[in-house]
C-alpha cells in the first residue's frame, strides 16, 4: 500500500529533503552559498508551504529538495505532494529535521498519505512502482504516523473497492483479515440467523439482495478494560430500494459502506497501537437492493429493541440497520459509543463534503472530538440534536417513520433518529461523513476517504491510552 517508503537504516546516501518553515525562508535563505541563492531566485521560490523545488549540489547534480511548510494544523499535506513530485531516487528528511517530533510525525504522515494510490484494478505496466522512495527514521514518530497512514489505507480501501467485489460476505472477509491480524475475535449473524437473534431491522433491510446481510461483531482486548464500541454502515450498495435513486445519485453509492470502513480503519489503529481497551466493532452489512423479496415503502419493521417503525422510504435504510446495532452496543454499557455513517444527504448540504457532521449526547465528547478534529486538521462540525424535532419522527401506524414528512434538517432527524436506538449509551457520538474526495488533492486523491478516525484516535489514546 505505501512502498514508496522505506526504512532510513537501508538506504545509503539519500538525497535529502530540506523543510522550510514559509516564515522562516528569508532568514534559511541568507546562511546559504551563493549558487544555491541564484538558483532559488532565478526560480522565484519562497517556500509557500506545499511548494517544493529542487536545488542543484554545488557539482551542478541533483543535490537537495526544498519544501515550504507552516507549523500548524494542516502541515502534514504541506508535505503529501512530495511523493507525486519527486523523481525517481532515494530521499530523506534533512537529519535537523528530525530532532522535532510533533513535526516530523506529520510529515511523516503527509508523506505517507500523498503516496497512497488504488490501482488493484490496473494490469498494466503502469501499475509497477518506480516511484522516488522516502526514508523515515525508525522512530516513534515514524511509527505513528505509519500507524494512522495504515488505518486510513485501509478505510480508502475498502471504500474504492467496488462493489462487485466489496458485498456483504467480503466486508466480513475484511473484518476477520484485520481481527486475524491483531488477534481479534470476529464472528457473524448471517441471513435468517439474523431474525432467531433478533436483528429483524438488518434482515429486512438486506433480504432484497441475493447477497445475505450479515451483523459482523469484532472483538478485542482485556474484557475488565474501558469498554469501547464502534458502530459503522456497512450498506455495499445503496439503490435507493423501491423508492430507487436516481442514477446520478447512485453512481458513488459503492461508498456507502463508508461508515464501516472508518470504524475498521479506526479499530486498526486502536488495535496496532494496542490501547489498554475493549474493543468491540459492530458492522451491520447488507445491500439495499430492487427485487421481489426487497422491503416496501410503507412496510412496518420490527427492531431488536422491540420499537416497531413505518418505512417512510426506503432509501432511508442506514437509520434502519443501525439501529439494530446501536441497541446491541448499547445493552452492555460501553464507556464509549461512536458510530460513523453516510447516512444523510442533508449533512452534505448542510457541512459540504469536507466536514462530517458530529451529534451527540455528551458535551465532553463532542468537544474533544471537535478540538481534535480541528488540531489534527480532521475537522468534525457539531449540530444539534435537537429534541423539539423528535415529534417529527412520529408514524401514523407504528411506533416511529423512518422519515419525516418535511424536507428540512434530516440530518438532525436521521441522528434523532438512531438516538432512540443508541439509548442508553452515555457517551454516544453519531458522525454522519462524505467517506470521498471529490477531487485530487496531495495526500488526499480523488475517492474513498477517511472522515474524523484521526479524531477520534487522538481523544481515545488520551482518555484511555497508558
Ligand atoms: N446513503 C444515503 C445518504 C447519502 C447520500 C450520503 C449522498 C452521502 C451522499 C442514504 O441512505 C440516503 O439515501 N438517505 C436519504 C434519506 C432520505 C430518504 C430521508 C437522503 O439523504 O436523501
Ligand atoms: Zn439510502
Ligand atoms: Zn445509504
Amino acid at each position: 500500500m505505501y512502498d514508496h517508503i522505506i526504512a532510513l537504516e537501508t538506504s545509503s546516501h539519500p538525497i535529502p529533503i530540506i523543510p522550510i518553515a514559509e516564515n522562516e525562508f528569508a532568514a534559511w535563505l541568507s546562511d546559504q552559498p551563493a549558487h544555491s541563492k541564484a538558483w532559488i531566485a532565478a526560480n522565484g521560490y519562497d517556500a509557500k508551504r506545499g511548494t517544493h523545488l529542487v536545488v542543484p549540489g554545488e557539482d551542478g547534480g541533483f543535490g537537495a529538495v526544498l519544501v515550504g511548510y507552516r507549523d500548524d494544523a494542516k502541515a502534514l499535506w504541506d508535505f503529501a505532494g512530495l511523493p507525486a513530485a519527486l523523481s525517481s531516487g532515494t530521499y530523506a528528511f534533512e537529519d535537523r529535521f528530525a530532532d522535532n517530533g510533533a513535526l516530523y510525525e506529520k510529515a511523516a504522515l503527509g508523506v505517507y498519505l500523498g503516496g497512497y494510490r488504488f490501482d488493484r484494478y490496473r494490469t498494466e505496466d503502469g501499475k509497477k512502482d518506480k516511484r522516488a522512495k522516502i526514508a523515515l527514521q525508525g522512530s516513534d514518530a515514524t511509527k505513528r504516523a505509519e500507524n494512522i497512514a495504515r488505518g486510513i489505507g485501509l478505510a480508502r480501501d475498502l471504500i474504492n473497492i467496488p462493489a462487485n467485489d466489496m458485498g456483504p460476505a467480503e466486508l466480513e472477509a475484511a473484518a476477520k483479515t484485520l481481527g486475524g491480524e491483531f488477534g481479534a475475535t470476529v464472528s457473524t449473524i448471517v441471513g435468517d440467523d439474523l431474525l432467531k437473534q433478533n436483528f429483524p431491522a438488518i434482515y429486512t433491510v438486506g433480504h432484497g439482495s441475493d447477497r445475505a446481510p450479515r451483523l459482523v461483531d469484532l472483538h478485542w482486548g482485556d474484557e475488565s478494560a474501558p469498554k469501547i464500541t464502534l458502530v459503522g454502515k456497512g450498506v455495499c450498495f445503496d439503490t435507493g430500494g423501491y423508492d430507487l435513486k436516481p442514477s446520478s445519485n447512485m453512481l458513488l453509492m459503492k461508498k456507502d459502506m463508508g461508515g464501516s470502513a472508518q470504524v475498521l480503519g479506526l479499530a486498526r489503529m486502536i488495535m496496532a497501537a494496542n490501547l489498554p481497551v475493549r474493543l468491540r466493532v459492530l458492522i451491520p452489512a447488507v445491500e439495499n437492493m430492487v427485487s421481489g423479496r426487497a422491503f416496501r415503502p410503507s412496510d412496518i419493521l420490527q427492531t431488536r429493541k422491540g420499537i416497531t417503525v413505518e418505512v417512510g422510504n426506503t432509501d432511508a435504510e442506514g437509520r434502519l440497520v443501525l439501529s439494530d446495532a446501536l441497541t446491541e452496543a448499547a445493552s452492555e454499557d460501553p464507556d464509549m459509543l461512536l458510530d460513523f455513517a453516510t447516512l444523510t444527504g442533508a449533512a452534505r448540504v448542510a457541512l459540504g463534503l469536507g466536514l462530517p457532521a458530529l451529534f451527540s449526547n455528551d458535551d465532553d465528547l463532542a468537544n474533544g472530538l471537535m478540538e481534535n478534529g480541528l488540531a489534527l486538521h480532521d475537522p468534525l462540525w457539531r449540530l444539534p440534536l435537537w429534541d423539539e424535532y423528535r415529534p417529527m419522527l412520529e408514524s401514523k401506524a407504528a411506533d416511529m417513520n423512518n422519515i419525516s414528512g418535511s424536507p428540512f434538517g434530516g440530518a438532525i432527524i436521521a441522528a434523532l433518529f438512531l438516538d432512540r436506538f443508541a439509548e442508553g449509551a452515555k457517551s454516544w457520538a453519531h458522525i454522519d461523513l462524505m467517506a470521498w474526495n471529490p477531487t485530487d488533492r496531495p495526500g488526499r486523491p480523488t475517492g474513498g476517504e477517511a472522515q474524523g478516525i484521526r479524531a477520534a484516535f487522538k481523544l481515545i489514546e488520551d482518555r484511555f491510552g497508558k
